[in-house]
């Protein structure tokens, strides 16, 4: 191992004790970058260190792995900055008492990715309550006991794939929706919003069911979908997995070639590749926020007032504009890009 490596890891251990020795569970938090947080202050004894809480509900799927590595990129040009990684492993229990060992040691501030609404809306509003800012990212919790919201606007990204969905299968069609985890408000917002997208059309549903957000489990769905409908026109999933999943099971059977794939991400190297290589007929964009949580962090801690709610742009892309990269849907009134 060499100095470099010695060092940081020797400081993440003291970042890590000091807000995670206490607890519980097996899994250990990660604390980047350690060497320079702590308690400085300035001369004028404003204080220009900071540690950031960050509970990421699972890391299990490769955009919550790229959500942690914006944070990360975005927190490393901040060297006063330290931030300590939980990872619920989909675990709401889990995650519950994460945010609650955030606020027993003292953090200057959380940003936590919540696995579901209702379960984690007590814990952050105490934690609010005790006087600790939290940033939610992504997925809502019930109610406003929170800072500041970042996220796209579901709805809205639903409501495109319905419509271009429409203007592809000429009004009419029959369709397999393969749900996000219905407790969680993107799983929800997806739904309705794409139900409004197709309301006018001769477009139906004939299967739909929660697939939790996980490509195996929108694989066995689709099995049971294809088992039941000799003519399906397309596939909507709540996101690119599970569009990646729907597609496999398609596959087996033989019938991929009759059936469009639309899904929700837009990773590089996931959803864009697979619209590249032609598995997927469109990928909507759903960005991390990471940059924009570590940028609005900084103006909290620095006493700024920041917006209750900050709503990401989205893009579509599909074979036409995919090389282009892609096009933006219409936007919601106020759109921060990352
Ligand atoms: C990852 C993920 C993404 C999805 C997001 C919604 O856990 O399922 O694929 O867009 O969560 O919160």
């Amino acid at each position: 191992m060499n100095a470099l490596r010695c060092f940081a890891l020797a400081a993440a251990v003291v970042v890590s004790c000091v807000v995670g020795c206490e607890k519980s569970d097996s899994t250990t938090p990660s604390a980047e970058p350690a060497s320079t947080a702590g308690e400085k202050a300035t001369s004028g004894g404003e204080k220009e260190s900071f540690t950031i809480g960050m509970s990421q509900c699972n890391l299990g799927e490769p955009w919550r792995v790229q959500m942690n590595a914006d944070i990360k990129k975005a927190a490393s040009s901040h060297p006063g900055l330290a931030v300590i990684y939980q990872d619920a492993q989909n675990d709401t229990l889990r995650q519950r008492s994460h945010i609650e060992e955030f606020v027993s040691s003292g953090v200057d501030l959380i940003i936590v990715s919540p696995k579901e609404a209702a379960p984690l809306t007590p814990p952050i509003a105490k934690a609010v309550k005790a006087g600790i800012p939290v940033i939610v990212l992504d997925r809502r919790v019930l109610g406003d006991e929170y800072t500041c919201f970042i996220g796209a606007d579901n709805k809205a990204i639903g409501q495109a794939a319905g419509e271009w969905l429409v203007t592809q299968l000429g009004g009419k069609g029959r369709v397999v929706e393969l749900k996000g985890l219905m407790t969680s408000t993107p799983g929800q917002d997806r739904h309705s919003g794409f139900r409004k997208g197709i309301e006018d059309s001769e477009i139906e549903v004939v299967f739909e069911a929660d697939m939790k957000w996980l490509q195996p489990d929108a694989r066995k769905e689709m099995e049971s979908a294809l088992a039941r409908f000799d003519d399906i026109d397309a596939v909507y999933a709540h996101n690119d997995p599970g569009a990646y999943g729907g597609w496999l099971a398609a596959q087996a059977a033989g019938r991929e070639k009759d059936i469009l794939f639309i899904g929700i991400d837009a990773l590089p190297q996931e959803g864009v590749q697979y619209v590249k290589q032609g598995i997927l007929n469109a990928t909507f964009e759903y960005p991390t926020g990471g940059a924009t949580a570590i940028e609005t962090a900084l103006q909290i801690l620095h006493k700024q007032d920041v917006p209750k709610e900050i709503t990401l742009g989205s893009r579509l892309f599909t074979k036409e504009n995919v090389e282009a990269g892609g096009d933006p849907i219409a936007a919601p009134a106020s759109v921060a890009t990352e």
